[in-house]
Order: C-alpha cells, then structure tokens, then sequence
C-alpha cells in the first residue's frame, strides 16, 4: 500500500510563522510536526509516500526531508499549485497512488494510535473505504460522520448542526472508487473540492465506509495552542535524559532533559521535561518544563517554560517569566534599558504579543 500526506494548505492561523515555515513542518519537541506522521506511517508497514506540498513551500520540504531515505521512507513530491481541496488533492495523486488502496493522511495532525491494525484489516477488507474518528466536543469545527453498526451512513463537513460528535481526524484508507466520487463532487461553499463529500457520494452509491473510532490523544496543529499542547504530550513522553552537550557545576538539573550536542548551560535551573538543541547557549536563566529550545537559540538572564523557542531565537535579560509561548526563527525578544521605560518593538505581520 502507499500513502499521501497533505501538506499544501496555507495554514492562516499560525501565522506569522507559516510565513516562512510551512505548518508541517514546524518543530515540536524539535522535530518538524510531518516526522511524527512519517513515522506512524512507515510503523504501519507503509513507506512509499507521495507528500502534497505547494509550490512556496516544496523546497524547504526537500531540503528537510529529501528523497526519505534517511529514515527508511521513498518520498515523492506532488505540487498542488493552489490549496483547491482535499478531494483535489487526491486527484492530483492518482497516477502516483495507480490503482491500489491507499492511505490518506493530513500532514498537520498528531495522533497516538498505531496504525498498523486499521491499515492491515482495510487491505484484507472488500471495503471500499474506512475513516479514523474521535469524539470531540466542538463537532462543527470538523467533518462529522455518523456511524450505523460500525458503518458510516452519512458524513458533513464542518455541520453547523451536527448529527453526531464523532469526527474525522485526518487517516482515511481509500480504494480506487474515491476517485469515482472527487470526479462527481462540485466545489463546496468555501470553493474547495471536499473528501468529505466524494465520500458522502460513495455512501449515497451503496460502497462500503468503515468508521474506525479511536479514543487515543490526537491533535490538528493547526493553532499556537495545538503546538504547545502537542508539544507538552511529546515531552511528557521522555524517559530518560540525555545530556550531551556542557553543563557548568553552577547549573541545577532536575526531571528528565535532553541537552544536545554543542549546547552550552551555564549557571541555570533546567527543571525538566525539556529539550535543548545543538549550539543552544542558556546562560543564568531558569527553563521550566514543557520547553522545546532550538538549536542556536541563546537564552540569557530571564525565565521561560511550556513554550517553543525555533532556531537561532534569542531571550535576553527578560524581568517576566516568559510561559506559553512560541518564539520564531532569529526572533530576539530582550530589555532595554531607557528613560521613560519603553516597548520598543519590530513586529511582524499578524504576530501577537503580550504584555504584562
Ligand atoms: O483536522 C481534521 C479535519 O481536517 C477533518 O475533520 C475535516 O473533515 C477535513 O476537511 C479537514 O478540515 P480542515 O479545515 O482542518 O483542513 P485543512 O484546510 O486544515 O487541511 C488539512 C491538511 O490538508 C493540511 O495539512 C493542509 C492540507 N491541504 C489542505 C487543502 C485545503 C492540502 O494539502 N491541500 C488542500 O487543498
């Protein structure tokens, strides 16, 4: 069986850093969100995997994860050129997918369930399709199904009303007939061509939708406060610490932590589960748990936890203890020191900060 993963959205609610950082590929726990999906994938026994990614943000996914090898994956690359739906993104993978079952994945969800029972019953199943849900308490953020005995009997896009709680995640298994439906769906409300509905049109057809509901931990990615819980459920994970890079005897450890290579900890209290990337440099400063600091980030005089600190960041002689936060590449956040006291600040289009 293969896979896709789509990953050609233009992801507006993390901005300002889906500016320079398709939402895939932002790190958690400083690995880029798509590895965890990647990794579930190649866990189910599949490895060729076509990515869908756009034409601003295909080259930094070549450059991340290349051809795949390094982790076990062929990876194939497929230009959506703008973001027309999921149905069409599909679409534009059937010659890649050619005629065989295969597995659809959002590339901006997180899940803890392994996927290697759902993926082996679909390939033994004449179903022609079976769809991961979960219950969830806002239901008209998603597509809904409703499921009768184990099959799925209707689904709806983002339901103003919905018929049930049970949502679709973003896993889907497909046979060849999802194409009959995308080629028999017209554009939604929003202008995209939606799975939801070439499903929807299968259902109406008599096919056979599995729904597959799981009660596991799962997370679209797709806010500031999705990364920050997703990476909290990450580093919760650690069990054990991992201190490869300099740590002074004037520094407090405690809890597990991960120090990088190359990173430097002088004098601070790194209270644990954290990581700490290569070439980081955290100087008389407090990192509490749930923290995730990139490689090169330096960390000067000021306190900081549950937050996400991306490459080449720098907090410097901060007063407040800086919580729940996501820092940008080369993002400086410091004190000054002038009379009358001043914000002074270079914001970027659509950031948020805010002040106590
Ligand atoms: O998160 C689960 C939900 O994902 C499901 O409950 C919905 O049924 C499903 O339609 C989808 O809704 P979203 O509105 O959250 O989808 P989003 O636009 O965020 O796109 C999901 C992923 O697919 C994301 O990684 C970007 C990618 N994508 C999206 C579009 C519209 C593409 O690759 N191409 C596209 O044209």
């Amino acid at each position: 069986m293969k896979a896709i993963i789509l990953c050609a959205g233009k992801g507006t609610r993390l901005r300002p850093l889906t500016f320079t950082n398709a939402k895939q590929l932002i790190p958690v726990a400083n690995k880029p969100v798509i590895l965890y999906s990647i990794e579930k994938i190649l866990a189910a026994g599949i490895s060729e995997i076509g990515m869908i990614v756009n034409p601003e943000n295909e080259s930094a996914f070549r450059e991340i994860l290349g051809d795949g090898s390094n982790f076990g994956a062929h990876l194939e690359y497929i230009v959506q050129e703008r973001p027309m739906g999921l149905a069409h993104a599909v679409k534009l993978s059937k010659n890649f997918i050619s005629g065989e079952k295969f597995l659809m994945y959002l590339g901006d969800n997180m899940i803890q369930e392994d996927l290697s029972k759902f993926v082996n019953n679909f390939s033994e199943s004449d179903l022609n399709a079976s769809i991961l849900l979960t219950p969830v308490e806002d239901p008209s953020r998603f597509g809904i199904a409703v499921v009768n005995g184990g099959s799925i009997v209707r689904v709806v896009e983002k339901p103003q009303d919905p018929p049930s709680n049970l949502a679709i995640i973003g896993v889907y298994l497909f046979d060849a007939s999802i194409f009959e439906g995308i080629d028999n769906i017209k554009p939604s409300w929003r202008g995209e061509l939606e799975i939801t509905d070439a499903i929807q049109y299968l259902i109406s057809h008599g096919r056979k939708i599995q729904g597959h509901v799981v009660y596991g931990w799962w997370k679209d990615a797709g806010r500031p406060a999705d990364l920050l819980e997703a990476n909290r459920r990450v580093l919760a994970n650690l069990k054990n610490s991992r201190k490869l890079g300099t740590i002074n005897g004037g520094t407090i450890m405690e809890g597990y932590v991960v120090i990088e290579k190359g990173a430097e900890i002088v004098d601070s209290i790194i209270r644990g589960p954290i990581i700490v990337g290569e070439g980081a440099l955290i100087i008389n400063s407090y990192l509490g748990p749930y923290t995730s600091v990139g490689p090169k980030v330096t960390i000067e005089n000021s306190e900081i936890e549950n937050s996400i600190l991306l490459e080449n960041s720098t907090i410097r002689d901060v007063e407040v203890r800086i919580d729940s936060s996501i820092i940008g590449k080369n993002a400086t956040v410091s004190s000054i020191e002038t009379k009358p006291k001043v914000h002074n600040l270079v914001i970027g289009d659509y950031s948020l900060i805010r002040l106590s």
